[in-house]
């Protein structure tokens, strides 16, 4: 085969400089943190994969979007543009506003969660489970097991077994479930798709016991770009043609569109149902401001619609997928153990297997994120014992099957050489993994510990 090789659809305008501290001054400035990421400053961190969230470039195009925001409080043609896009894409006649996904949550669980509810769903979104948590509602895991088997290559570890799902419903009770919750991709399994088999089997279930099924979307494109490379029948199909497909099972959706929006901030609450779109102009009102702007402003909604549409492009979404799998490969090729196939939008390194000798009360992947920052000065974050917190109850460490260091790529940020460098910087760990030791915790918060908590090595 004689093919043109692949490169990315776009061309760099504008270049923000980086710095580049020592090794010697990175080791200074993690232990002034007392190991903790997120308190890093930005400025001495070299490559940021802590999230891909608000963290992508918008194009000249959404820039230019912005000079056209009508920044009136009430009934801006910014907001009416916003939800075209959004009609035309989705389908849905109604949109409310917010100003990031988890205040899409929460408006919209305002209006539907009562105490004692419950709500299945693939791996509930950190935010997600603390919105139903916090209503003292149960966020109910009907992930398939694949998803946390990380010897399983399977293409859609993101989908809903749907005999979990079935017995869920029987033991709490169609009168306690007021919707259920399908994320796309699903975030907490690995940036893993859900296959539009499977989207189409959990309509069934919900539709018969008659259960209002709500997609949180954030990277819903990455999710029809991996249905379209791996589901049979959907090869000839365009990204838009799969989206609609997705969403024509969909009753509403809650969106961050700081992924797949290619915005630095906002987010929306879509759906068909009218009565449902006034409930939550109403809490939308109370919280996030008024329904033609909902926490955005005018420029935001416009620079929203323009990323919209370029997120659902293919060749888009091939430069982005495809990075993500770059990196993954090359961590691949040291020996190096990550889930695959690797996701939509990052690479997860299991930190168990990285250093055997760290017991999980130790926080593997926590001594992984500070290794690679003092390494490389890449930053990381930790999805293990840190963020699974304490058992409300019992106040006892949730010790989780899976212990990862998250790299999450931003949208259209950095080359395949800074994909090198991070591969690069966990070469230098594991050639002398035998030599780290664990952490413990000096400080943490009662609940949500992984954001604050403070670390002495043991
Ligand atoms: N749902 C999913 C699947 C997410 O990944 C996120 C955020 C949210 C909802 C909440 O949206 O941040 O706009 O309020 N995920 C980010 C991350 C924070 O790093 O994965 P938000």
């Amino acid at each position: 085969m004689n093919t043109q090789p692949y490169a990315e659809p776009w061309r760099i305008k504008m270049v923000e400089p980086l710095e580049i501290l020592t090794r010697e001054e990175r080791i200074k400035k993690i232990r002034e943190t007392e190991f903790n990421l997120f308190n890093l400053n930005a400025e001495d961190v070299y490559i940021d994969l802590l999230t891909d969230s608000g963290t992508g470039a918008m194009s000249d195009r959404q820039w230019s979007a912005l000079m056209m925001g009508n920044e009136s409080y009430g009934g801006s043609p910014s907001f009416r543009r916003l939800k075209e896009t959004i009609t035309e894409l989705l389908g849905f006649p109604h949109v409310v506003p917010t100003h990031q996904g988890r205040a899409a949550e929460n408006v919209l669980f305002s209006a539907m969660l009562k105490p004692g509810n419950v709500v299945p769903g693939n791996a509930h979104f950190d935010t997600t489970k603390g919105h139903i948590e916090f209503r003292n509602a149960i966020a109910l895991d009907c992930t398939v097991d694949e998803a946390s088997d990380i010897n399983d290559h399977g293409p859609f570890k993101g989908n809903v077994d749907i005999s979990k799902l079935r017995a869920g419903i029987n033991k709490y009770g169609v009168e306690n479930i007021p919707f259920m919750v399908l994320t796309v991709t699903c975030n907490s399994g690995g940036g893993q798709p859900v296959s539009m088999q499977n989207i189409s089997e959990v309509a069934q279930v919900c539709r018969e016991h008659k259960i209002p099924l709500f997609f949180d979307s954030a990277r819903f494109a990455e999710n029809a770009y991996f249905i379209k490379m791996r589901e049979d029948g959907y090869q000839d199909k365009s990204i838009r043609e799969i989206v609609k497909e997705m969403y024509s099972y969909a009753d509403a959706m809650t969106m961050s569109a700081k992924k797949d929006g290619i915005v630095n901030m906002g987010g929306f609450i879509a759906m068909h149902d009218e009565e449902l779109y006034r409930q939550c102009c109403t809490f939308n009102i109370m919280f996030e401001g008024y329904i033609s702007y909902g926490g955005m402003s005018g420029r935001d909604m416009e620079a929203l619609a323009t990323g919209l549409m370029e997120g659902t492009e293919f060749e888009y979404l091939q430069a982005r997928i495809s990075q993500v799998a770059y990196l993954g490969a090359e961590i691949c090729k040291l020996g190096i153990p990550i889930i695959r196939p690797t996701g939509g939008h990052a690479v997860y390194v299991d930190a168990k297997a990285f250093f055997p000798q760290i017991p999980q009360t130790e926080y593997p992947a926590q001594v992984l994120g500070v290794a690679l920052y003092e390494e490389a000065g890449v930053r990381g974050v930790e999805i293990g014992t840190v963020l699974a917190d304490r058992d409300p109850v019992t106040r006892e460490e949730r010790l989780p099957k899976m212990e990862l260091l998250r790299l999450a790529i931003p949208r259209r940020v950095y080359t395949n050489n800074h994909m090198d460098v991070v591969a690069w910087g966990l070469k230098q760990i594991w050639e002398k993994r035998e030599s780290y030791r664990g952490l413990k915790i000096k400080y943490e918060a009662p609940i949500m510990r992984h954001f604050t908590a403070t670390f002495e090595e043991v």
